[in-house]
C-alpha cells in the first residue's frame, strides 16, 4: 500500500488546489472517531463540517442505504419514488414549513431559494429588478447565486460580476438592514447562526424584528439553516428558537450525513405564487438514494433523541469551553449555540489546530482567529472532556 505521504503527492499532483488540506489521509470512521490510513485515531469535532450528525459506521444508517441501493438508485424526477414522498412528509413534519424541493448540496438550495424568492415578487409587478439584502460575513456557497449573497468579498472579488441587486446589511444591527430597504426589496436573507463568518447566532430581537418587518412589507425571510439546522443548536431548525417561521428555507449538511442531499423549503403561500413547472428543476435531486439517507437520518434523530442529546452535551460543552476563555489569555470569547460553537482567539488558529491534529483531535477553524467545534451530534460529555483535555495541552504549549 501507498504511505500516506505518497498519497498526498499524488492527489496535488491530479486534484485542482483549491485546498490547503491538512496533511492526513482519512480511512474509516466509527462512532466520534476517524482512523487515517496508517490506523491513527482522532476525535472528531467537525463531522465534516457539520454533517456527520450520527457518527460513522451506524449499522441502522448503512443498512437502510444500502438496501436502496439493491432496490435502486436513480430514476429521475420524471417519476415519483417512496423513498422522496416518505423523506418531504417528514421534512415537512420536522421544520412546520409545506412544500419541499430537493437539491444535490447546500449552494443548490440557495440557488432555489433566491430563484423562488424573485419569481414571487415578479408575479406580484412583472418587474425584473428586485433586490436582496443579504449580510456581511455571511456564506451561502461557492455558485453565482450563493456567491453573490456571500458577504465576505475575498470569495467574490475574481468572480464579478455577481448577479447583481444584492445589497449587504450587518447581522444583528436592524437600522442596517432598515437602511437598505426599498421598494425593490424581495427577500432578506440570512444565517440563523452564521458558520463560516464566526459563529454568529441571530439575536432575538433582530430576528423578531426582520420577520415583522417583512410581514408589513411582503417582503420574504430566507433563512439558510444549511450549518446551524438539523438539530445542532437544540432546536430542529435554529429558527423555531424564536418563535417564528421563514417563509423559505434552505437546509443540507446533515439532513442527508455524507449522501449530498439538500432542499429549500417554502410555505404554501410562496410555494403557491412562486416557482412552477419548468421553473425549476435537477437530474438527481430528491433520488431514491437521497431520499433514503433523509429518511433514516430523520428517523435516527427521533429514535436516538438526537435533540436532547444536543441540548444537554452542547450546555456542557458550553460549560467547558467558558472554563478555557477565564484560563487561557488568548482566547477572548466564546460563541454559539448548542453542538455549534466558536472559540474567539486574539491570534490566528491554524498552529492550535494543526497541534490537536497530531495529538489526534479533529478541529476546524471559522475566519482566521475562531476555533470552530461542529461534531457529530452524538458526541457524550466524556468526549467533550477528552476534547477539552487534548486542546488543552495544545494551548499550553503555544
Ligand atoms: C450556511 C451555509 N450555507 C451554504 C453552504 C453551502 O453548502 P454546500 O457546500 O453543500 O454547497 C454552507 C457550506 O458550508 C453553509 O455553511
Amino acid at each position: 500500500m501507498e504511505t500516506m505521504k505518497q498519497y498526498i503527492e499524488d492527489a496535488e499532483k491530479a486534484l485542482l488546489h483549491t485546498y490547503n488540506r491538512y496533511q492526513v489521509v482519512l480511512d474509516k470512521g466509527d462512532g466520534v472517531y476517524l482512523y487515517d490510513i496508517e490506523g491513527k485515531k482522532y476525535l472528531d469535532f467537525c463531522a465534516g463540517i457539520a454533517v456527520f450528525a450520527l457518527g460513522y459506521n451506524n449499522k441502522k444508517y448503512n443498512d437502510a442505504l444500502k438496501n436502496q441501493i439493491d432496490k435502486v438508485i436513480h430514476t429521475s424526477n420524471y417519476y415519483y419514488n417512496v423513498p422522496a414522498i416518505e423523506a418531504a412528509k417528514k421534512i415537512k413534519a420536522v421544520s412546520g414549513m409545506d412544500r419541499v424541493f430537493f437539491t444535490n448540496s447546500g449552494a443548490e438550495a440557495v440557488e432555489g431559494a433566491i430563484k423562488a424568492a424573485r419569481k414571487y415578487a415578479y408575479l406580484k409587478d412583472g418587474s425584473t429588478d428586485h433586490e436582496i439584502i443579504a449580510m456581511e460575513h455571511s456564506f451561502h456557497g461557492r455558485t453565482f447565486g450563493a456567491l453573490s449573497v456571500t458577504g465576505n468579498p475575498k470569495y467574490r472579488e475574481a468572480f464579478a460580476p455577481m448577479i447583481g441587486n444584492v445589497r449587504f446589511a450587518k447581522m444583528n444591527d436592524f437600522e442596517s438592514v432598515i437602511e437598505q430597504v426599498n421598494e425593490k426589496t424581495c427577500a432578506i436573507l440570512f444565517e440563523t447562526v452564521q458558520g463560516e463568518g464566526g459563529i454568529y447566532p441571530a439575536e432575538e430581537a433582530f430576528m423578531k424584528s426582520i420577520k415583522k418587518l417583512c410581514e408589513e412589507k411582503d417582503i420574504l425571510l430566507i433563512l439558510d439553516e444549511i450549518q446551524c439546522g438539523m438539530g445542532r443548536t437544540g432546536y430542529m431548525y435554529a429558527w423555531q428558537r424564536y418563535g417564528i417561521r421563514p417563509d423559505i428555507m434552505t437546509t443540507a449538511k446533515a439532513l442527508g450525513c455524507g449522501i449530498p442531499v439538500g432542499a429549500f423549503l417554502l410555505t404554501e403561500k410562496v410555494g403557491a405564487n412562486s416557482l412552477t413547472s419548468g421553473d425549476h428543476g435537477t437530474t438527481y435531486g430528491g433520488n431514491p438514494l437521497a431520499g433514503a439517507a433523509i429518511n433514516i437520518v430523520l428517523d435516527l434523530f427521533e429514535e436516538n433523541h438526537i435533540i436532547d442529546n444536543v441540548k444537554e452535551t452542547g450546555a456542557y460543552l458550553e460549560k467547558k469551553l467558558d472554563e478555557l476563555v477565564r484560563e487561557y489569555d488568548c482566547i477572548e470569547t466564546r460563541r454559539g449555540a448548542g453542538l455549534m460553537q466558536g472559540l474567539v482567539f486574539d491570534r490566528p488558529v491554524g498552529d492550535i489546530i494543526t497541534k490537536a491534529l497530531d495529538r489526534g483531535l479533529i478541529l476546524i477553524n471559522a475566519g482566521m482567529n475562531i476555533i470552530r467545534f461542529v461534531p457529530p451530534l452524538i458526541i457524550t460529555k466524556e468526549h467533550v472532556d477528552e476534547m477539552t483535555a487534548i486542546l488543552r495541552t495544545c494551548l499550553d504549549a503555544e
